[in-house]
């Protein structure tokens, strides 16, 4: 009898012949979730590639990459080169960049600017910005222009020093309302998905019922058509990380041991060892 393949949480995909679309993402709404992550570089991307639909090089980088206290002081220029470098290590996972704070609030054509510069110099398939109302009208500029967008509602950390930190939103009437009014106004305008952030499971369920595009929950709930998780955070690279981040690894511990065994070999003199070295060759060459 042939052997069952084997149905592993951790088992290979089937493998995709090329990159995920903006209207696939889309038209996954209702149907089965969407596997979104970070990446910052081309290693990490190459990992990932085939168990996610979608890769976010979102601005967190300048957090967790470049230990910024937070997203406010990423550049264009950082967002491009780590653009770059995740489009080197990806084939198939569609890779959206985010526009940093600054980047594009000026003004729809600043917007234009900004997002077109990114996706020329990084090959990128669509860009995001933390949205609402007020951004409705630069988000239709860019999908009339070519420019597919995700929208970010909820906890939008570049607004931190506005909404007074990272802490849960839309755990009271008034603010639930307006995010849910972000979220239809975000979609209406054409967004191709939406990000929902750091907000109380019911009002994620509102959203998710609200809008007919995909959302993909950070800190939100289970069931948004979509989920996201900073990688760093979720490989377990920090001993401290928000609540709605679950620890899949343990990055910090395993490469504090690593590196404690290599000081003490190197104080040893047992590194290098003799699998780690060349020789003289026998012959003349
Ligand atoms: O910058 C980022 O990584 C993000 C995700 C948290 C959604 O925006």
């Amino acid at each position: 009898m042939s052997a069952q393949p084997q149905n592993k949480p951790h088992s290979r995909p089937v493998k995709r012949a090329r990159r995920i679309t903006a209207p696939q993402i889309t038209a996954r709404k209702g149907n089965e979730p969407v596997v979104c992550l970070t990446a910052y570089d081309a290693p990490t991307a190459e990992i990932i590639d085939d168990h996610v639909d979608l890769i976010l090089v979102g601005d967190s980088l300048g957090m967790v990459v470049h230990g910024l206290p937070s997203t406010v002081g990423v550049t264009l220029e950082m967002m491009i080169l780590h653009g770059k470098a995740v489009m080197r290590g990806s084939k198939t996972a569609m890779v959206v960049v985010d526009l940093p704070f600054g980047s594009y609030e000026a003004s729809k054509e600043q917007a234009f600017g900004s997002a077109s510069r990114v996706m020329m110099e990084t090959g990128c398939q669509a860009v995001k910005i933390e949205s609402g109302i007020y951004a409705a009208d630069t988000i239709e500029y860019l999908v009339t222009r070519g420019i597919p967008v995700m929208s970010h509602v909820g906890l939008r950390p570049q607004s931190m020093h506005v909404l007074g930190g990272f802490k849960a939103r839309g755990r009271t009437a008034a603010i639930a309302d307006e995010i849910v009014a972000n979220a239809i106004a975000a979609a209406r305008a054409g967004s191709f998905a939406v990000v929902v952030e750091g907000v109380s499971e019911e009002l994620a369920d509102l959203v998710t019922e609200a809008v007919d595009i995909p959302t993909i929950g950070i800190g939100a709930s289970a069931k948004c058509d979509g989920q996201i998780l900073v990688t760093p955070d979720m490989l377990g690279q920090f001993a401290r990380v928000p609540k709605f981040v679950k620890k899949y690894g343990n990055q910090l511990e395993a490469t504090r041991e690593a590196v404690l065994q290599y000081a003490a070999e190197v104080k040893a003199r047992s590194f290098p060892g003799e699998a780690n070295l060349y020789h003289f060759k026998t012959d003349a060459s």
